[in-house]
């Protein structure tokens, strides 16, 4: 792991092959289960309740202690990337940083916003949703992870995922099928941030605590994560993939490949094969360099 403080970036081995790349790509979403050590998520709970005092390893330019506490206090505690033991623990685990390096490329920028889901259950379920500043499309320049300091089995509310939404979002999102993020203390969903979404019914009582942020990209990307020897993509792709999702996915795996360009989905009538009963050329192929997607 080569962190660096100054640029808040990090780099270290990438942990995710070709295919397990091509599954976030289809699904949006990966759970690392309980990831996070128990000390660690005692501390951040304990935080989040005002129990633990402030330890700032510095104090960011422009910024004074008062405006420490405001952030501190806010439903935007983004004082806890000042904590050391926060960095090193949570942001910096290693489960986590091998993902994201393998999805973001090198040097990783750090969250820079922390954002506060903390829920008094019993509370019913949210709708269905995209959260704000959400984008569609191949390219992926951040990471949202979301993180559970405390157990959260189901009668906690734990947020629900639509997998696949974030490529192909539901004309019905009322009517979506989740799968629970559910799951013990240290828990981390590592996921599009375009993806649906919500917080499910809480029947349980007590405090469920979520915090939500973002890794960013800072490198273009390129295939530098760990290569399978033999992976085809056109063979994967139909293997592994719903054929309504093949494009979407394609594309998006080309994109993280540095060959995006090159595989641009024109859609509608183009391509061959689209018809037979065309009176002219068609415009252009499907996708743009190839008729088919990937060839890597
Ligand atoms: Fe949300």
């Amino acid at each position: 792991m080569n962190y660096d403080k100054i640029n808040r970036t990090f780099d270290c081995e990438p942990t995710l092959t070709d295919t397990q790349i091509l599954d976030f790509c289809r699904d949006g979403y990966l759970i690392l289960e309980g990831v996070i050590d128990d000390e660690t998520n005692q501390r951040t709970c304990a935080y989040l309740n005002g129990e633990l005092p402030s330890n700032p390893s510095y104090i960011p330019e422009g910024r004074t202690r008062r405006d420490l506490e405001r952030i501190r206090n806010s439903h935007e505690p983004s004082t806890l990337y000042l904590e050391e033991w926060f960095i090193d623990n949570v942001i910096l685990n290693p489960q986590v940083t091998g993902v994201l390096r393998s999805l973001l490329g090198r040097n990783v920028g750090l969250p820079v916003l922390m954002s506060r889901h903390s829920t008094n259950c019993p509370s019913p379920s949210q709708g269905w949703h995209h959260d704000g500043g959400f984008v569609s499309g191949p390219k992926i320049n951040f990471i949202e992870v979301f993180y559970v300091p405390q157990d959260t089995p189901p009668e906690m509310g734990p947020t629900e995922i639509v997998p696949t939404s974030h490529l192909d979002p539901p004309y019905a999102p009322e009517l979506a099928q989740g799968v629970s993020s559910a799951g013990s203390a240290g828990t981390l969903a590592v996921h599009s941030q375009s993806i649906l979404h919500r917080k499910s019914d809480a029947t349980a009582s007590g405090v469920r605590h979520m915090l939500k942020y973002d890794y960013w990209r800072t490198v273009s990307p390129e295939r530098d994560w760990i290569i399978e020897p033999d992976f085809n993509l056109g063979t994967a792709l139909s293997d592994r993939i719903p054929r309504h999702l093949t494009k979407y996915v394609a594309d998006m795996y080309n994109w993280l490949c540095g060959i995006g360009d090159d595989f641009l989905i024109t859609g509608g009538q183009s391509g061959p094969g689209v018809s037979e009963n065309l009176i002219g050329p068609h415009y252009g192929p499907y996708y743009k360099g190839e008729s088919q997607p990937g060839s890597i």
